[in-house]
This record gives structure tokens, C-alpha cells and sequence, in this order.
């Protein structure tokens, strides 16, 4: 990607507490030129707003069909021409005439240490199968759900007392950490794509760098 600051749009259905960590971080390689939505109740439309930032909504319920739905927001995406696209809580699966048209340059953070636990449910899944470790995980974004070769991980001890939501809260402080640092090496061409590999500095990149919750930096 180019030097200057790349034109990116960040996707939500939710909350946004994600796109919150990702505009505090004032990440420089990236300008938000968008946040697009597919819920006009998302709180991170609400986020953009208070942040200056255009707030745009393609309402999955005032399209009959899913085709339509899918046709509108990959219009609307080609609109606003983005160079890079940030999932951040976008519940719907995209269609793949979208990933396609940004193979490379599509970006999402799901919640567990690709490539186990992909879909939904994960910590509670992860606590079920008695695991040690759980965490989260920047990918790209590839026409399979959860599949997409990682970029960074985040990586948290499970404790015997941890519930779902403690895990969660937990796995979301390192999801707020990561997703600013994944970006900016994206956005900084440090880190690509190409033939579904990801290369660091022109050379592939066997692991993903992992960051463990016990060396993270608490004010990050
Ligand atoms: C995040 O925890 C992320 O892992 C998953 O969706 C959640 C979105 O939360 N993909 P928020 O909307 O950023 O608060």
C-alpha cells in the first residue's frame, strides 16, 4: 500500500468497542474515511458520529433478499472506494463477490487462536473442551468463514474460574490492543497477502506473532 494514510472502512453490526480501540489509537497509517453498517441501531454508528466520521447504513431488513442486500453493500463499499476494509464485529457473512474485489485488503479480528474455534460461541466452547489457553486473532479475509491466514494473535491463560464473560472481557482487552497494531502493519505494507500466504517484509511468515496476555503491556 501507498505511504500515505491508507482510505479505510471499518464494518460493524454491534457495539463498536472495537472501532473505539481502533480510532483511539489514532492509528496514522489508516484514515477512516467510513463506518458502514448493516444495523442502523449499531452503537458504533453512534461511535463515528461523536469521532467526526461518516456513519453509513445499509439496512440488512429493508432488503428482501439476501442478493439484494449483498448487491447494495458491495455498491456501496465501491462507492466510498476504500483501500483497505476492517471488520470490526460485522455479524453477517460477507458475499463473495466482496471478499473477492479485496482479497488482501480485508481485515478481521475473531475471537479465539485461529485455527481453532472458528463460527460462533468460542469461549464457551474453548472452556467445554477444557483448554488452557484461549485468545483472539487479526486475519484476512478469505470466501471461507474464519479461515483467512492470521496476521497477530492475542493470547490469554484460562484460569478454573473463568466463566464465558470473564474469558470474554479478558480476551476483548487484547482484541483492543492488537487490532490497532495488525492494522497499522497491513496499512504500512509491512505485512501482505499474496497467494494466500501472508508475507512479513516480502518474506513469508510461518506463525503469526502472538502477543500473551502475562508480557502485554497494560497501558497498551
Ligand atoms: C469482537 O469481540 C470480535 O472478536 C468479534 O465481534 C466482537 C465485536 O465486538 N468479531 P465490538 O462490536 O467491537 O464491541
Amino acid at each position: 500500500m501507498t505511504e500515505q494514510a491508507v482510505r479505510t472502512v471499518i464494518m460493524v453490526s454491534g457495539s463498536g468497542t472495537n472501532l473505539q480501540a481502533i480510532i483511539d489509537a489514532a492509528v496514522p497509517e489508516i484514515d477512516i474515511v467510513a463506518v458502514v453498517s448493516d444495523n442502523p441501531g449499531a452503537y458504533g454508528l453512534q461511535r463515528a458520529q461523536d469521532a467526526g466520521i461518516a456513519g453509513v447504513t445499509v439496512d440488512y431488513k429493508s432488503y428482501e433478499n439476501r442478493a439484494d442486500f449483498d448487491q447494495a453493500l458491495l455498491e456501496t463499499i465501491q462507492q466510498i472506494d476504500p483501500e483497505l476494509i476492517v471488520l470490526a464485529g460485522f455479524m453477517r457473512i460477507l458475499d463473495d463477490a466482496l471478499v473477492n474485489a479485496y482479497t488482501g485488503r480485508m481485515l478481521n479480528i475473531h475471537p479465539s487462536l485461529l485455527p481453532d474455534y472458528p463460527g460462533l460461541n468460542t469461549y464457551q466452547r474453548a472452556l467445554d473442551a477444557g483448554e488452557s489457553h484461549h485468545g483472539t486473532t487479526v486475519h484476512f479475509v478469505i470466501p471461507e468463514l474464519d479461515a483467512g491466514p492470521a496476521v497477530l494473535q492475542y493470547r490469554v491463560a484460562i484460569t478454573p474460574d473463568d466463566t464465558a464473560e470473564t474469558l470474554a472481557a479478558r480476551v476483548q482487552q487484547g482484541e483492543y490492543q492488537i487490532y490497532p497494531l495488525a492494522i497499522a502493519r497491513v496499512a504500512s505494507g509491512q505485512l501482505q497477502m499474496r497467494d494466500g500466504v501472508v508475507l512479513c517484509n516480502d518474506e513469508p511468515m510461518v506463525q503469526p506473532d502472538v502477543i500473551d496476555e502475562s508480557n502485554a503491556s497494560p497501558a497498551a
